[in-house]
């Protein structure tokens, strides 16, 4: 498995220069990613958050969308089997077990491509229902496409907090900007409209181990963690327009068993 997706990064890597998964499954070459000048998150402030693990190692940020449902990047699901990941909720801690969930089917978006690393989305369906508290709820998704400028959204994740570094024991958070959609474009070819890009100064961004994960403003989430440079080079973050995706989602998730 490792073996595979490190001949993958690879490849994506001597193909297209200079971009970088934030997934820590490709983090052999201690290409970790990890939120880069954020901070330590409150207990229970990102009840939505989702670690997502292979034999109980980090590798990808996800967010709760209902109770049998995350949502992910589909590059963080590229290898496994449907019923390889478990989801941990309800702890901002990687070593404390908060509720652990099963995978029971993976679905990366049909259209997914991991050279252009275009509708990088995906959904874990998991064995058994979600228990809500306080600390385990689910996240909004959008109603209408979002086109605000320099507009605050948050961040969190288990990213590395450096460049190469270690991940975080515990969550971080922070407060990015979505930028210019035009600029967002402009940042490379495989940017489209279906991805929504962030820009904070130089020192802080999204990192190796927050893939995945949920980027939210005014408590729906509109981004899911694609890609970027690593890491806070004061390059944008380029993250999957979830608007863009909102019907595919609602397909597989609104359903009843
Ligand atoms: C799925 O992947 C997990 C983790 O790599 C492995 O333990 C399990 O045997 C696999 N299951 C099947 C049906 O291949
Ligand atoms: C697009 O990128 C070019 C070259 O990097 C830059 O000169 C130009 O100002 C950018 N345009 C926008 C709208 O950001």
């Amino acid at each position: 498995m490792n073996v595979i997706l490190f001949i993958k990064s690879i490849v994506i890597c001597s193909l297209l220069d200079n971009f970088h998964y934030f997934s820590t499954v490709l983090a052999i070459e201690r290409i970790e990613q990890k939120i880069v000048g954020g901070l330590a998150a409150e207990d229970g402030q990102y009840p939505y958050q989702v670690s997502l693990r292979i034999n109980n190692r980090h590798f990808c940020g996800g967010s709760i969308i209902n109770n049998r449902w995350i949502l992910t990047a589909a590059h963080c699901l590229a290898g496994f089997n449907n019923t390889a990941i478990s989801a941990v909720v309800g702890t901002n801690y990687l070593d404390k077990s908060g509720s652990i969930y099963q995978s029971k089917r993976i679905i990366s978006h049909p259209k997914y491509s991991s050279l252009f690393i275009r509708n990088d989305i995906g959904l874990i369906e998991l064995e058994k229902d979600i228990e809500f508290s306080e600390k385990i709820q689910p996240i909004k998704l959008p109603d209408t496409n979002f086109d605000k400028i320099d507009y605050p959204a948050i961040l969190s994740g288990w990213g590395t907090t450096s460049y190469p570094g270690e991940p975080p024991n515990e969550l971080q958070h922070i407060k990015l900007s979505v930028i210019d959609q035009h600029e967002c474009l402009n940042t490379s070819f495989r940017v489209t409209n279906k991805n929504i890009c962030t820009l904070s100064k130089k020192g802080e961004g999204a990192c190796h181990g927050d893939s995945g994960g949920p980027l939210v403003a005014d408590q729906v989430q509109i981004g899911v963690v694609s890609w970027g440079t690593p890491c806070a080079k004061g390059k944008p973050d380029v993250f999957t327009r979830v608007f863009s995706y909102a019907d595919w989602i609602r397909g597989h998730c609104d359903k009843e068993d």
